[in-house]
């Protein structure tokens, strides 16, 4: 007997707009197989599934488990060091961090706790940055739980001596770990400053050939970007380039399969290339908060102007730059600084939308991944419901602000938020 059923409210993201929300849910998955067989309104279970072993979880929330598509694993140690501005935090904390990677030692023995605990916030997948040690890349893949994509940064100039690699390293690392794990790997530029053109250029064609990912980091913050075009435009081939997007392209690192962290500072023509290219934006709005926030003070995210373009996104907590592991930190920053902004549409039900279905759809895991239909994978979380939320016909958005709004004073408490993490059917 490997299949279940679940009684609790669920929700069911389906689009920005839209989450179906089963006050009376409930769900039948199998542990084996991990598939979701019924997930709907309880009145309206088959009669076959009546006598299954039932979890009751009447009094609480089910939502599906998240995608974190832009975070450093390697950074857990900086997330809540003093932060001023981008490049200064890089300098003075997380390279020098990032350089004790080195030590095989240190680096599994902190994979293995950093891996654990995001399980445990709710986290079942997304797109990682490891050091650029070969082996910190090696331990991601070993201890995260769920559907990543793992990448090694790759750092062949202006980097610290004990955090730069030679162009040959870079390209040996490229090769083995595009051909071993294919689209499990992501090509990962640190971004235009510490990698050598050469390097993106080889990097996008192997990565292509075996069908990897790409992810790098753009249009963070304004010194990044005069310092990346100070740097390109002394650089044979680049004397021209207009912008930051138009270094990358020159590289050709944009495409479907590539993940650009924040692009805060995109100009129309840079939004159009992003846009003919398919490539994809992930906003990391703890990392991008102002410093009182523990963010970096990058600045905010406009997310009407890459809709509008056509530019997809979803969301991403950027640790270290990002203070919390929990997404849920992340959707409350997303609501909240909108809100604080005046700017209308930046809804719970869009940030939920934005971390789970919408990011398997960027990971091209949405056939089997992402909400609660149909021989999916039960994929899901099981959440606390304050009291303010009790009874029925609550909508979505209020059933999700009351629970998210809930730990916004203190934020560390969005760790124990989620009580039980379930896996392709197992409880983790
Ligand atoms: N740009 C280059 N490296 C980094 C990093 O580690 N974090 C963030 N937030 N931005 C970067
Ligand atoms: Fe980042």
């Amino acid at each position: 007997m490997s299949k279940f059923l679940v009684k609790a409210r669920i929700l069911n993201p389906i689009s920005d707009r839209k989450c179906c929300v089963y006050d009376d849910g409930a769900m039948v998955f199998s542990e084996k197989k991990g598939e979701i067989y019924y997930c709907g309104k309880f009145k309206e279970l088959p009669k076959k599934y009546h006598s299954l072993t039932c979890i009751d979880y009447s009094d609480r929330v089910i939502v599906p488990a998240l995608y974190d598509l832009h975070f450093h694993w390697v950074q857990d140690d900086v997330r809540l060091m003093p932060k001023a501005s981008l490049l200064s935090w890089l300098s003075q904390y997380t390279w020098p961090h990032e350089a004790k990677f080195k030590n095989k030692k240190f680096s599994r023995m902190k994979a293995q706790k950093f891996f654990k605990r995001l399980a445990g916030v709710g986290t079942i997948g997304g797109a990682v940055f490891s050091s650029l040690h070969e082996h910190s890349l090696e331990h991601a893949i070993e201890f995260a739980c769920g559907d990543y994509v793992v990448g090694n940064v790759l750092m062949t100039m202006n980097s610290p001596k004990e955090l730069t690699q030679t162009q040959k390293n870079a390209k040996t690392l490229i090769d083995k770990f595009s051909k071993k794990y294919q689209s499990s790997y992501a090509l990962t530029p640190r971004f235009a400053p510490t990698t050598h053109p050469e390097i993106m250029a080889y990097g996008a064609k192997v990565a292509k050939k075996n069908k990897c990912f790409i992810q790098s980091h753009l249009c963070e913050t304004q010194n990044e970007i005069e310092y990346v075009l100070g740097l390109y435009r002394k650089i044979p081939g680049f004397e021209k380039v207009k912008s930051y997007v138009e270094v990358y392209e020159k590289c050709q690192i944009l495409g479907k399969k590539t993940l650009m962290g924040h692009g805060i500072y995109l100009s129309k023509d840079e939004r159009k290339i992003l846009s003919k290219t398919k490539t994809k934006i992930i906003h990391c709005p703890t990392s991008n908060a102002p410093v009182k926030e523990r963010g970096l003070g990058s600045g905010l995210f406009n997310f009407k102007s890459c809709e509008r373009d056509g530019i997809d996104w979803a969301l991403g907590s950027d640790i270290g730059g990002g203070p919390f592991l929990s997404m849920f930190d992340v959707m409350r920053s997303f609501v909240m600084q909108n809100e604080k902004a005046e700017i209308s549409g930046a809804t719970y039900t869009k940030a939920l939308y934005r971390t789970t279905l919408k990011s398997a759809e960027i990971l091209e895991i949405s056939r089997t991944s992402g909400n609660f239909a149909a021989k999916k994978f039960a994929n899901f979380l099981v959440l606390k419901a304050p009291k303010s939320i009790g009874g029925t016909g609550h909508s979505a958005e209020k059933i999700l602000s009351a629970i998210i709004k809930k730990c916004a004073k203190k934020r560390s408490a969005y760790d124990s938020l989620v009580e039980h993490t379930y896996y392709r059917g197992n409880k983790l």
